[in-house]
C-alpha cells in the first residue's frame, strides 16, 4: 500500500491546499493530511479547528485521512508508515527552502522521499497568510477559501 503524507499548517485551509489534496490523493492508495500542532507558530486556528475544517472540505475524497502531529515531520511519517511526503511549489521562491528541508529529511530517513507538485496556476499566488491579511480588513476571501469556512474565518477578527 502506497501511503503519502501531505503536511502543513493549514491556518486556514485554502483552495490551493484542496487542489493539492485532490491531485495527490489520485497518485496514492492513502493520503494522510497532517496538520502541524505547533503553538510556537501562534496559529489563528487551534489544531482541532484546522483538523475539523479539513475533514469537512475533503469528505468527497475517499482515500484521505486528516491527522495532526507534533515534532518532526520525518518521525511522524515513519510512525504512520508513509513513504512519500507531498509538498506544493507555487514559485521559485518556495523551492530553495523546500529543497533544503527535503534534503534534510532524506538524510534523516532515506526511505522517505519528498515529491513536489507544482500548484495549479490559478492558485499560484495564494497562501494562508494572504487569506488572513485580507480577512483581517474584512475583505472578500471568497476566491481563496470554500464558502463554508468564510464565517469561521471572519469570526476570528470580530471585536
Ligand atoms: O504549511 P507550511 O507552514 O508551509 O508547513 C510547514 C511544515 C508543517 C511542513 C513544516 O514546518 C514541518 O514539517 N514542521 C515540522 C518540523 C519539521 O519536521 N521541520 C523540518 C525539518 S527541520
Amino acid at each position: 500500500m502506497r501511503r503519502a503524507i501531505y503536511p502543513g499548517s493549514f491556518d486556514p485551509v485554502t483552495f490551493g491546499h484542496i487542489d493539492m489534496i485532490e491531485r495527490s490523493a489520485r497518485m496514492v492508495d492513502e493520503l494522510v493530511v497532517a496538520v502541524l500542532n505547533n503553538s510556537a507558530k501562534n496559529p489563528l486556528f487551534s489544531v482541532e479547528e484546522r483538523v475539523s475544517m479539513l475533514e469537512g472540505i475533503t469528505s468527497h475524497v475517499p482515500n484521505v485521512k486528516i491527522r495532526y502531529f507534533d515534532g518532526l515531520l520525518i518521525d511522524y511519517a515513519k510512525e504512520i508508515e508513509a513513504t512519500i511526503i507531498i509538498r506544493g511549489l507555487r514559485a521559485v521562491t518556495d523551492f530553495e527552502y523546500e529543497l533544503q528541508i527535503a534534503q534534510t529529511n532524506r538524510i534523516v530517513n532515506s526511505e522517505i522521499d519528498t515529491i513536489f507538485l507544482t500548484t495549479s496556476l490559478e492558485y499560484a499566488y495564494l497562501s494562508s497568510t494572504i487569506v488572513k491579511e485580507v480577512a483581517s480588513y474584512g475583505g472578500d476571501i471568497s476566491h481563496f477559501v470554500p464558502k463554508q469556512l468564510i464565517p469561521q474565518i471572519y469570526e476570528k477578527y470580530k471585536g
